[in-house]
């Protein structure tokens, strides 16, 4: 697998998903961006990584402006990792003010950096994935505001695909359930059967990361325009994950 030669962006690349993304990205020879709410959070980001090396930018994914700036580099890949959990509470229990900031952050935010990558990818050709969830399919108690920003990301996905998918490749991507701190936050809710998923049974995030990195290679251009989830055993042997038990 090689991506030697592409310049990637991948929100909330510190921690989590998108800091495994970032790693497996350029293992794969990729030159690769990130985005984090601080300088802290670039600096731990870059510690965590060790000898591999990736660019951070300061830049709030709901920060308009900052996005566009950061778009002035000219990206061949994108991952719209970035996202929140919360509001996590029935519907009468949250705040309209906590809803809209998960759509802004999970649905609006990837709306605004898939408009700017376009401009550039339209001409040069390019790889986004949405980082997507069953959640975008299947609602959950106490998570109305993330299932539908996720439902919401899945419908740009095909929208995406429908008017520009000649010229740039899109996929939506589950991850699975993935041992993060955003897992650590639902456990800690207890509201809903994934928030009762022990910690022991949750994937590695170096896992879903290897798929993505997998995505942005030719091999996947068949499943362009696609929802896809990393438990899909067909797509598991492509990216060489190991079948699940
Ligand atoms: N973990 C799972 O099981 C799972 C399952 C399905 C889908 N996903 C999806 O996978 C993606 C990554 O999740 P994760 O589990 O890695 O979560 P995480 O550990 O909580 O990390 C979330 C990342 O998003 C960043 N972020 C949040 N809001 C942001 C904003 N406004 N601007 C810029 N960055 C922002 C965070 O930055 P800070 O460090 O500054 O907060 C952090 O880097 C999300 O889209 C999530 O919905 C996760």
């Amino acid at each position: 697998m090689t991506l030697a030669g592409k310049t990637a962006l991948v929100t909330g690349g510190n921690r989590g998903i998108g800091l495994a993304v970032v790693r497996a990205l350029a293992l794969a020879g990729a030159s690769v961006h990130f985005t984090a709410r601080s300088a802290a959070n670039i600096a731990a980001a870059q510690r965590a990584l060790g000898p591999i090396v990736a660019t951070g930018h300061h830049a709030d994914m709901t920060d308009r402006l900052a996005m566009t700036t950061l778009f002035e580099t000219r990206f061949d890949i994108l991952i719209n990792s970035a996202g929140i959990i919360g509001p996590i509470g029935r519907i009468l229990d949250v705040s309209v003010e906590d809803w809209a900031r998960n759509i802004d952050t999970n649905l609006t935010a990837a709306f605004h950096t898939t408009q700017l990558a376009l401009t550039h990818m339209t001409r040069t050709g390019g790889t986004i994935v949405n980082v997507s969830s069953g959640a975008a399919h299947r609602p959950q108690e106490g998570w109305s505001a993330y299932c539908a920003g996720k439902a919401g990301l899945a419908m740009l996905t095909r929208s995406v695909h429908l008017e520009y998918g000649d010229q740039v490749r899109v996929f939506g991507f589950a991850p699975g359930v993935v041992d993060t701190d955003m897992q650590g936050t639902i456990r800690a809710s207890g509201i809903n059967p994934v928030s009762q998923r022990p910690r022991s049974s949750l994937a590695p995030a170096a896992e879903p990361a290897q798929a993505i990195a997998w995505l942005c290679t030719p091999a996947a251009d068949p499943l362009a325009g696609q929802e896809l989830d990393v438990r899909d055993p067909d797509l598991r042997a492509a990216a060489r994950l190991p079948p699940l038990a």
